[in-house]
């Protein structure tokens, strides 16, 4: 018999269905609530409560194991095994290409990879000091002006081409997004490179110089891009999935999800991390200081990299990334006075009463911006690098969203305002 969840309003009994999910994962299914009810509506800030969708694309299990899977696969297995361009063709058809399909796909992307020369009049208008996030998710938007068809959901063969084109020309903008703050000519990388090889190419070739690739930096971003690519209904992803709901293309979707994950408390904490770990160093590296300000109420500073919606164990992604920091900064002889006193505040944090109680744990965050800072990126365009890594899992969420056909994400609430009144003349107020 499947189970039924029973809501008892003024001694009224309504029954919902609990659906299941794949995992176990169960749900009281209140679509009919409203029209059940009369009206009666749920309020939950912030959705810690509620799924807004199902979906087949990543799992996570903030329990005690931290689990973290993209289509089935552990995150721990793709890091290792797989590249970011297989992982993306994972997370947005479903399963690992063959050689063929991923060999193809990456042909296609190449093929797109050229963005207008006039986009590059709309970057020069921005000012060198500009975040290199507003930066992307303008030219991100402006994409739409010069590719003006709007993509047939119906047509995989549109879709297709609508995924290729974006995954070709958005590293382009990053890498521009960057040579803008960096004052460097703009460059179109070189088609015979690898995915993440070219990306390095496009950010850092000067243009005296050829670009060789450090197959070091060039790993470390690819599993950087990997341990990134999705996080299911995260803040940014949930932002792609309710703009797109309203059947906005996909530039125009994506552009707001890099929006929402430029605030510290989502994406943004890569680079808020590091300012703290460097404000730390500068102010005599006393991490006990800032643990006592971070448990302090009355203070509004927060351990950046601490903490974590869904995982209230450790997030499996920051496990892989503070050991890649170690590798990366051996291999590459990079000395870096932050990465003690990050190991130093996880340490203290993983033994202190206040973290432990609340389940406070370091993040994919707390040490991404390290490897990154050691491959030479600067640190505004940490969020930026994210938000490449991040790319497949809004295509992903976006396609499965117009896929399944779901209805325009429109929440409802509870109106705490004034009742009915009558207008008053200026002069009688
Ligand atoms: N430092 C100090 N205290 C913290 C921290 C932190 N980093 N994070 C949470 N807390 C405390 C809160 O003050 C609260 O304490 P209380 O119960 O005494 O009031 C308790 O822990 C619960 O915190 P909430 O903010 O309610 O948890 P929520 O799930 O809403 O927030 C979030 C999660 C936003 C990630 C939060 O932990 C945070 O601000 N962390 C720092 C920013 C950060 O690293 N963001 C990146 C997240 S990962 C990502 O987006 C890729």
């Amino acid at each position: 018999m499947s189970e039924k969840a029973i809501l008892e309003i003024d001694g009224k009994k309504y029954e919902f269905p609990i659906i299941t999910g794949t995992e176990n994962e169960k749900a009281i299914d209140i679509k009919a609530l409203r029209g059940a009810t009369g009206g009666i509506t749920t309020i939950d800030p912030g959705y810690k409560n509620t799924g807004s969708c199902e979906s087949a694309i990543t799992f996570l299990n903030g329990g005690e194991e931290g689990i973290l899977r993209y289509r089935g696969y552990s995150i721990e297995e793709l890091a290792d095994k797989a590249d970011f361009l297989e992982v993306a063709y994972l997370l947005i058809f479903g399963e690992l290409p063959t050689q063929s399909q991923l060999d193809k796909f990456h042909a296609d992307i190449k093929a797109n990879s050229h963005v207008d020369e006039d986009v590059k009049k709309i970057l020069d208008g921005f000012p060198k000091s500009a975040h290199p996030m507003g930066v992307l998710s303008s030219l991100t938007s402006a994409l739409i002006a010069f590719n003006p068809t709007s993509v047939n959901v119906d047509s995989e063969e549109d879709m297709y081409n609508a995924i290729v084109k974006i995954m070709g020309k958005f590293p382009v903008l990053v890498a521009w997004a960057l040579r803008k703050r960096t004052g460097q000519p703009l460059d179109y990388g070189d088609d015979s490179l690898g995915y993440v090889d070219n990306i390095l190419k496009m950010m850092f070739k000067k243009p005296n110089s050829e670009y060789v690739v450090d197959p070091i930096v060039s790993k470390a971003l690819d599993k950087l891009l990997i341990l990134h690519a999705d996080h299911e209904q995260n803040c940014s992803t949930s932002t792609v999935r309710i703009v797109g709901s309203s059947h906005a293309g996909l530039f125009a979707s994506l552009s707001a999800g890099i929006c929402a994950l430029w605030g510290p408390l989502h994406g943004g904490a890569n680079q808020a991390v590091l300012e703290m770990l460097e404000g730390i160093k500068e102010d005599g590296g006393d991490t006990k200081k800032y643990m006592a300000k971070a448990k302090d109420k009355n203070d509004p500073f927060r351990l950046m990299g601490f903490g974590h919606r869904v995982y209230k164990n450790f997030d499996p992604r920051a496990k892989i990334i503070k050991v890649a920091a170690d590798d990366v900064l051996n291999s590459l002889g990079v000395d870096d006075p932050i990465l003690e006193i990050a190991k130093g505040l996880e340490k203290e944090a993983l033994e202190d009463p206040y973290f432990v109680d609340r389940k406070l744990y370091p993040n994919v965050d707390f040490y991404s911006g390290i490897i990154y800072r050691a491959m030479g990126i600067p640190v505004e365009m940490f969020t930026v690098m994210f938000a490449l890594g991040r790319l497949p899992g809004w295509i992903a969420q976006w396609k499965e969203m117009r896929e399944n056909k779901e209805p325009i994400g429109r929440p409802r609430q509870v109106y705490t305002g004034e009742n009915s009144r009558s207008f008053k003349e200026v002069s009688e107020r």
